[in-house]
């Protein structure tokens, strides 16, 4: 293990069902998804399962074949300039079509209270949460915070990551991150738990906390590590006051007009940024994940006639749990009913333009957006999938109108900036081939695979609402109740109920995509929907990832698909790791971001540890998706004692390994008093977490995995 700080050794505690869903700790699931887990599956549509739908014929060899056909793909990718990382049918940057080779040993499970990387590689923080962003932001300190320092300085809890070049060298890039969530027990003394009352002038630095920042970073040297610039020109930080715009056909719709807004144009701020992505035209997109829970009504019941919340699992019955409505009313549904509506969208951000409005971008719908990944299709369309992290929940695609221009001229750039407005919005239906002998315990069909053929059901087409009776803004803004109407036009138009869908990425070699599904324990349970092919385990505590190719053209109706992975402890027979010898593999969990490098291989960020090793550290994971190595899982790093490991970002030279290490020290029952972790700063100076950005990179300066 290389640079271990005072590394703590934690005594490995015996598993007392400490431990929640995908390993989870009481107080993430409070703070990060609101307990979503002990409310009612939102879901509660009677979407036929696979037994019920048509069966479309379907042969591997086909999938195979159309996989290998090429004409692909231009990838957005880390330190893509505005367009300038296109990638032709033949350009690959680098690699071979066999997928790289990836050399390191991997890292062992640990407890540690340290970021692990594998032997032969180092790292460093690029920035922490409180960390000056803006001229004129003081330093940290834990015991003098205010809102005005928190909307100066890097928020808490940082997940997406995206890299902008600011030059032709890789020497120069705005680093931009969003922050999913806060946990007031780690941000200020004296919150014991997580039902203790906060101060408004802590709920108020709670929301400067959210958000997500943008600061120029350079190239230490000519190594794989990054340093922020001091108060560099383009840095920013958007918070949840932060004016925005609604576009597209959902904007000033009657769902989106409040008191203070009655055009339903404006809206102050973002909220729960999980995933992202970034365009080739140099813009970044953030999800508006878990905002159900900052919303509620302070006095309840409110009327909910229509699932309008509950489908959301907003409450009806009692105010959220961050009581914000105390110091800005708009977070209590029955003052503002429609305010909610104005959450739960992708936002575009231009990070070269620190005076630009951020964009909510309505024609991509309204869930909750894991994240939104953008690709360009054979036509010049711009395509981007994006999945809606509920248990049964489902996958969606985006397909514009416009076709993207290349180019960096003004011209072009501007036209770019609306090729999200206006589109065809799709939800996934997955279909197996062996639906038959799924069982739920995770046994391959006598065909070998978990697979099957695929279709993208239109929820909006040519800017017309395929859903009957209802409009198109209607659609756009509950599209999870436009989805679930589908249904009643027959078996063939019912969408897929899938395992919580997470981060979905384009490989930029082999051009498939491929599908982060964390966890979902309740599948199979009682009466909630049983296993099918493209979920096939019950009771899935571990997740898996589900890899497709469009056979239609990437902004095309089909596609086939099948499982790469179902992860868990390799000695679970449940596990499947693409057919790799599992002995050989690194056991993991609760796959939720994920991103390629340059040679094609995935990397997979986790949140939750396998059951092997219950409450060891999350982590990234490495592993080819093409040649005899395909499947071969190997752990690259670890993150520290308690926390998430997500973000994760590697730059187009492939010699820099972004993470975002989120909520260290999230255990239950630690406090900034009492913590768990005291990662990155340790004892002298603050002894207690601060969530942040950590860049690992080689000794040598060479290419990272290889
Ligand atoms: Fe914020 Fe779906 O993880
Ligand atoms: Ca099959
Ligand atoms: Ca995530």
């Amino acid at each position: 293990m290389t640079d271990l700080q005072e590394p703590r050794r934690r005594a490995l505690l015996p598993f007392l069902d400490l431990k929640r869903h995908g390993n989870r700790s009481h107080v993430t699931c409070f703070y990060k998804c609101g307990n979503a887990c002990d409310s009612a599956i939102p879901n509660q549509s009677d979407n036929p399962t696979f037994a019920d739908v048509v069966q479309t014929a379907f042969s591997r060899r086909n999938m195979l074949k159309a996989a290998g056909a090429g004409a692909l793909i231009v990838a957005a990718g880390p330190l893509a300039p505005a367009a300038a990382n296109e990638r032709g049918p033949s350009g690959r940057p680098g690699g071979s079509t066999r997928g790289g080779a990836l050399t390191f040993r991997p890292v062992e499970q640990n407890t540690l209270d340290e970021l692990v990387t594998a032997q032969g590689y180092r790292y460093s923080v690029v920035m922490r949460w409180g960390d000056p962003v803006v001229a004129g932001a003081p330093e940290f300190d834990i015991a003098r915070q205010t809102p005005e320092a928190q909307a100066k300085q890097f928020g808490y809890n940082c997940d997406y990551i995206g890299l902008l070049p600011l030059d032709d060298k890789d020497r120069e890039a705005l680093l931009v991150v969003n922050h999913e969530y806060t946990n007031e027990q780690l941000m200020f003394s004296g919150v014991a738990t997580e039902s203790s009352p906060t101060t408004p002038q802590q709920k108020r630095i709670a929301m400067m906390a959210h958000g997500i920042s943008v600061v120029e970073v350079r190239r230490h040297g000519n190594t794989g590590e990054w340093r922020p610039v001091r108060n560099g020109r383009r840095n920013r930080r958007i918070t949840a006051d932060t004016p925005m715009e609604f576009t597209g056909p959902a904007a000033g719709s009657e769902y989106l007009r409040t008191k203070a807004d009655p055009r339903g144009r404006t809206v102050l701020g973002t909220l729960n940024n999980c995933a992202g992505g970034q365009t080739p035209w140099g813009t970044t997109l953030h999800g508006e994940e878990n905002f159900n829970q900052y919303f509620g009504p302070a006095a309840g019941p409110v009327a909910d006639p229509e699932r309008r919340l509950a489908r959301y699992g907003i409450s009806t019955s009692a105010a959220a749990g961050r009581r914000w409505h105390e110091v800005d009313p708009r977070f209590d549904v029955a003052a503002e009913p429609n305010e909610v509506n104005r959450f739960g969208w992708v936002v575009e951000v231009d990070p070269y333009d620190p005076t630009s409005r951020p964009k909510k971008r309505t024609a991509m719908g309204r869930f909750k957006h894991e994240g939104a990944d953008v690709r360009i299709a054979e036509d010049g369309r711009v395509v981007a999938y994006s999945g809606d992290d509920e248990r049964f929940d489902y996958i969606y695609k985006f397909v514009s109108k416009k076709k993207f221009r290349r180019g960096h001229d003004r011209a072009s750039r501007a036209h770019n900036l609306t090729l999200l407005d206006e589109g065809d919005l799709y939800v996934a239906q997955f279909t197996g081939d062996s639906a038959a002998e799924i069982d739920g315990t995770g046994t391959l069909p006598s065909d070998g695979e978990f697979d099957g053929t695929g279709r993208w059901i239109p929820l909006v087409k040519n800017g017309a609402s395929m859903v009957p009776g209802r409009k198109v803004d209607w659609v756009l803004t509950f599209t999870r109740l436009a989805a679930d109407e589908l249904s009643a036009r027959g078996p063939e138009w019912a969408p897929t109920k899938m395992d919580r869908p997470e981060d979905i990425q384009v490989n930029p070699v082999n051009g498939r995509v491929y599908a982060a599904l964390t966890n979902n324990t309740n599948r199979g349970v009682g009466t909630n929907p049983a296993a099918d092919e493209a979920n096939p385990r019950s009771r899935n505590r571990h997740g898996h990832i589900v890899e497709w190719k469009e056979t239609a053209g990437a902004a095309g109706e089909r596609f086939s698909w099948r499982i790469f992975l179902v992860a868990g402890d390799p000695s679970d027979p449940s596990t499947y790791f693409a057919g790799f010898d599992k002995t050989k593999v690194s056991a993991i969990s609760c796959p939720d971001n994920v991103e390629f490098d340059p040679a094609g291989n995935l990397w997979i960020s986790t949140d939750g540890s396998p059951s092997n090793l219950p409450g060891s550290n999350d982590g990234l994971y490495a592993v080819p998706t093409e040649g005899r190595e395909r499947g071969q899982v190997k752990r690259f790093l670890t993150v520290p004692f308690g926390a998430e490991c997500s973000g994760p970002l590697i730059t187009r030279d492939a010699r820099s390994v972004f993470v975002a290490v989120q909520h260290p020290g999230e255990t239950d029952g630690s406090t900034v008093d009492a913590p768990s972790s005291t990662w990155p700063d340790r004892r002298r100076v603050n002894p207690f977490p601060r969530p942040s950005v950590a860049v690992a990179y080689r000794q040598d300066g060479g290419r990272v995995g290889s």
